[in-house]
C-alpha cells in the first residue's frame, strides 16, 4: 500500500465503529447501512417497523425496531444495542417525515406527526446516546439530518406537476435540528462529544420517481443542474463520522447542488 493510501485510510478508517443508524429502511437510510458496511463499520440500522427487510451478503448489521418519537422505546434499544456492542461510537438521526398538504388545510395531526419524529425523536435519540455514553466514559459523535428547506424556503413555482410540496412544519423542524445540532454541540463538548449536522437537498428517488415537469423545474433552480443522487449525500456522513473531523462540532454540512446559495 502507498504511503498516500496509508494516509487515506487512517484519516477514513471507520472499520469496526459501530454505527446506529434511524429510519435505516428509507432511501437515504438504505443508503447509509450499505455505505457503512462497505466502509467495514459495524451497522445498526433501527426503524419504526418490526422487521427491518434487510438482505445484505454483508453480515456486519443487525436490525432493532425504534420508534425514535417513544422515549421509553429509545432509552431501552439503545442500551440493549449498547449491552450487545459494548459501544456506539457513531448515532446517525436520520428518520424524518414530511406533510404535503397546502397549509390552509394543515391540522394539529399534521404538526404533531412531523415535530414527533423530526424534532423530537432527534432530541430523544441525542438525549439517551448522551447519557449512555456519560454513564460509560465514552465518548462519541451525533450526526443528525436536517434538510436545505431547514435554511431556505421552497421555491413553490417548481410543483407544476407534483403534489409532494414542501411544508412549512418540515422545514420549521430541520430548523430546529440546526439548532439542535448547535446547543448540543456546546453542551456535550467537555463530554467528549460532537455533534453536527447534514442537510441535504432535493435527491432523486427511483424506486418512486419525482415528476418530470418537477425534476426539470428542481433541476434548472440549482446551480449544478440536476437533483442528488443518494451516493452524492453519503460524503459528508463519512466525513462527520471518521477522524477526518475530529475538530469540527455545531456545524451543519448543506449537500444541495448549491441551490442555498443562490
Ligand atoms: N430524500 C430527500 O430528498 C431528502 C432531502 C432532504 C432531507 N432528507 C431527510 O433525510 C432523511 C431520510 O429521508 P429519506 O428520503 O430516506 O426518507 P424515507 O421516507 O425514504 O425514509 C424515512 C425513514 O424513516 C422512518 N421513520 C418514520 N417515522 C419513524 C419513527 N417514528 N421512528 C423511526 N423511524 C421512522 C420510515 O419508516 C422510513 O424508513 C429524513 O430526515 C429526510 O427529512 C431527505
Amino acid at each position: 500500500m502507498t504511503q498516500k493510501q496509508n494516509k487515506i485510510n487512517e484519516l477514513l478508517d471507520l472499520e469496526n465503529k459501530v454505527i446506529l443508524i434511524t429510519g435505516a429502511l428509507g432511501q437515504v437510510g438504505t443508503a447509509l447501512v450499505n455505505t457503512f458496511l462497505d466502509l467495514g463499520s459495524v451497522v445498526i440500522a433501527t426503524d419504526i417497523s418490526k422487521s427491518g427487510e434487510i438482505n445484505l451478503e454483508n453480515e456486519n448489521h443487525d436490525y432493532f425496531k425504534l420508534d425514535v418519537n417513544n422515549p421509553a422505546e429509545v432509552r431501552k434499544v439503545l442500551d440493549d444495542i449498547f449491552a450487545k456492542y459494548k459501544k456506539i461510537d457513531v448515532l446517525i438521526n436520520n428518520a424524518g417525515v414530511n406533510t404535503f398538504k397546502h397549509s390552509r388545510d394543515r391540522t394539529e395531526e399534521d404538526l404533531d406527526f412531523v415535530i414527533g419524529v423530526n424534532l423530537k425523536g432527534t432530541f430523544f435519540c441525542i438525549q439517551s446516546y448522551a447519557a449512555i455514553l456519560e454513564e460509560n466514559n465514552l465518548k462519541g459523535s451525533v450526526i443528525n439530518t436536517a434538510s436545505h428547506y431547514g435554511t431556505i424556503s421552497p421555491d413553490f413555482r417548481i410543483y407544476t406537476d407534483c403534489d409532494r410540496r414542501n411544508s412549512e412544519i418540515y422545514g420549521a423542524t430541520k430548523a430546529g435540528i440546526i439548532q439542535m445540532t448547535k446547543y448540543f454541540a456546546v453542551e456535550l463538548a467537555d463530554k467528549g462529544v460532537r455533534v453536527n449536522c447534514v442537510s441535504p437537498g432535493g435527491i432523486f428517488n427511483p424506486a418512486q420517481p419525482q415528476g418530470d415537469d418537477f425534476i426539470s423545474n428542481y433541476s434548472n433552480r440549482t446551480p449544478l443542474g440536476r437533483m442528488a443522487e443518494v451516493h452524492e449525500i453519503m460524503g459528508a456522513y463519512i466525513y462527520l463520522a471518521s477522524d477526518t473531523s475530529t475538530y469540527t462540532t455545531g456545524q451543519n454540512i448543506i449537500v444541495d447542488g448549491g441551490m442555498s446559495a443562490w
